[in-house]
């Protein structure tokens, strides 16, 4: 099965589906342009990859945090499913995952159109 000429011309193709497990993100680089993956129950989102508070990576929200003594090993932030939100890992502002949006500040982020074909994760920059 061939990717739709149309998605190829104006699509980067990111990451394979397998890649991005099920309510995890992934950081990619477009054209010098920091995107953040992530897998909703599998349907696939891209947003800037820098919150819009103080520049965190937002594709590490949910991962383990560990500090200097390798002591602290709980997750911060995440991807929450049912309010399609990501919660940044540094500070834990809220984001709508769609939009990109922080509705508390009235702060925002890009976000980028995202196609999936083949079991590729394709993104429109
Ligand atoms: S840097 Fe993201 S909430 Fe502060």
């Amino acid at each position: 099965m061939s990717v739709d000429p149309e998605i190829e011309d104006e699509y980067t193709r990111v990451v394979s589906v397998e890649d991005v497990p099920r309510g995890r993100g992934i950081a990619v680089d477009v054209n010098g342009i920091e995107i953040a993956v992530f897998n909703v129950e599998g349907e696939f989102h891209a947003l800037s990859n820098r919150c819009p508070h103080q520049g965190a990576p937002l594709y590490k929200a949910g991962e383990e945090k560990i500090n200097a003594e390798h002591t602290w090993t709980e997750t911060r932030g995440g991807v929450n499913e049912g309010d399609l939100t990501v919660s940044c890992p540094w500070h834990l502002w809220e984001l709508d995952i769609k939009s990109g949006e922080h509705e508390v500040s009235g702060k925002c982020i890009g976000t980028f159109d995202v196609e999936v074909t083949d079991g590729d994760v394709f993104v429109r920059v």
